[in-house]
Parts: C-alpha cells; structure tokens; sequence
C-alpha cells in the first residue's frame, strides 16, 4: 500500500508527515524552526550568555554544541541532580560552562581537551565568565588522561564529546566512575550519517558505529539515541 506509514516516517520535524502544513517559503523552514525552538525555549546564543573568546581555527558554528543541545545538556544535568561532571573534548569551553552552571556554586566539572590551543582559550574563557574555580581543565590526549584521575573520583554526568575514534573506549573506561543514577551523554554518534552505513566511509564513523554497538550490548543502561543534530546518545545507570 502506498500511503502505509513506517514507524520511521515521524522521527524528525523536516519530514514530510511532521511538515506537512508548513506553507512558507521551504527556504525559511530551519531558520523559523530555529527560531521556534529559541524562542519557545528562551535560548540566547552563546555570545550573548558568555563572554567568550573564540579561536581562530576553528568556528563556535563548526565545533561547539549549539543552543538547542547546550540547553538539553543543561537540562539532563539538572534531572540528574549533578554535582560533579566529566567531558572529553573542551574546544573553547562552551559546554563546560554551560554544566558548570548547571552544577551550581558547589559543584564541579573536570573536562579534558587535547590540544594546548583551545585549553588556553577555554580557562581564560572560565576566568572571564567567573567560572574558573568550578571547572578544572587536564590537558592531554583522553585516553592517557583518564587513567590519572583520582581513583575514587565519581561523576554524576559524562559528556563525551571529544574524538570518535575511541568513544566505546572511553565509555567502557569510565563506566565504573558514574554514579548509580547517573548519566552518559554521548555527542556525534551517528557522525553524519556515517554509522548508519553498511560499511564505515571514515575512521570517526566507525568509532561512532562503535560506540553504538556497546551501547546497544550495554543492556543495564535505560538508552536513548535521540535523533538530534549529529545524534546524541543517552544511556542512564538505574
Ligand atoms: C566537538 S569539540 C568539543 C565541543 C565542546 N564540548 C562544546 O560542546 O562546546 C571536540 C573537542 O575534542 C578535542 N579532542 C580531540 N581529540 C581529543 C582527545 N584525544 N582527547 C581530548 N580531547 C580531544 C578537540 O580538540 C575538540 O576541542
């Protein structure tokens, strides 16, 4: 039958069953959209809620989290009640200032970024938005830095954000460290579009490809991959 819905014809607000009714110019679909979301949510972009210095190299547009997702983030942290939180992968410190605040006064964020150009950015950024003394930046490659955190140090959020390759790698690591009633939140899992193919067309995309495998078999977890921007996956330890 022709007009047989799937169960995947409504996963995402640009689809045909889900925009039916939307009658402006298609050129201004995600501009509105955006726009709806923003102001639905009260979402001020980031320039506006930090003071923020940015890198030369690379765009906030390009690399960091964008207000829809820094408010999801924001928001699971809350839910999950976070006083202490991990992320790979800082880039200028948007999203980490984003779950410092989350956490409130008395919490903490450890967050890990490889390369010395953005951690500069991203501590100068945590002193200029007065957030330097909840957030700890540990410079370094993820996998050599996490086996030196403190060995009974726990988290109550992770946000692995940093280099797809080993996303199940750090998952699998850092499993022990979230406390019961914790939350894993992992960014760029379907890496566009690429874990969804038959056969990985880049190394990240078998890394994210990956990572989903794991979390599939990661059957104790309450799982969720929203079919949000780049794919975000969620897995909650009861
Ligand atoms: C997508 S950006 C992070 C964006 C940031 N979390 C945000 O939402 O604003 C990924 C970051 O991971 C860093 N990174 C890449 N490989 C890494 C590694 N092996 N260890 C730690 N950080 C890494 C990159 O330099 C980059 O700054």
């Amino acid at each position: 039958m022709s007009d047989t819905i799937t169960v995947f014809d409504k996963l995402v607000p640009n689809q045909a069953l889900n925009n039916d009714l939307y009658a402006d110019p298609p050129t201004d679909y995600f501009p509105a959209l955006f726009r709806t979301i923003s102001e639905a949510s009260g979402l001020r972009a980031p320039r506006e809620e930090f003071l923020l210095e940015e890198s030369s190299l690379r765009s906030l547009e390009d690399m960091a989290s964008n207000p829809v997702n820094l408010r999801l983030f924001e928001l699971l942290a809350k839910l999950v009640r976070a006083r202490s939180v991990l992320e790979i992968g800082s880039f200028v410190g948007l999203s980490a200032m984003t779950l410092a605040r989350a956490v409130g006064e008395s919490g903490r964020v450890t967050t890990i970024e490889k390369f010395p150009h953005f951690a500069e950015i991203a501590v100068r950024n945590f002193q200029a938005n007065g957030l330097a003394d909840r957030i700890e930046l540990r410079l370094g490659d993820a996998s050599e830095v996490i086996p030196t955190l403190p060995s009974d140090q726990t988290f109550d959020l992770i946000f692995i954000d940093g280099n797809k390759e080993r996303y199940a790698e750090y998952f699998l690591a850092l499993e022990p460290r979230l406390q019961p009633g914790g939350l894993f939140v992992v960014d760029d899992v379907l890496f566009h579009g690429d874990a969804l193919n038959t056969v990985s067309q880049t190394e990240k995309g078998a890394g994210a490809r990956k990572m989903l495998e794991t979390a599939a078999a990661a059957k104790s977890y309450l799982r969720l991959l929203l079919p949000v921007g780049n794919g975000i996956l969620l897995l909650f330890k009861p």
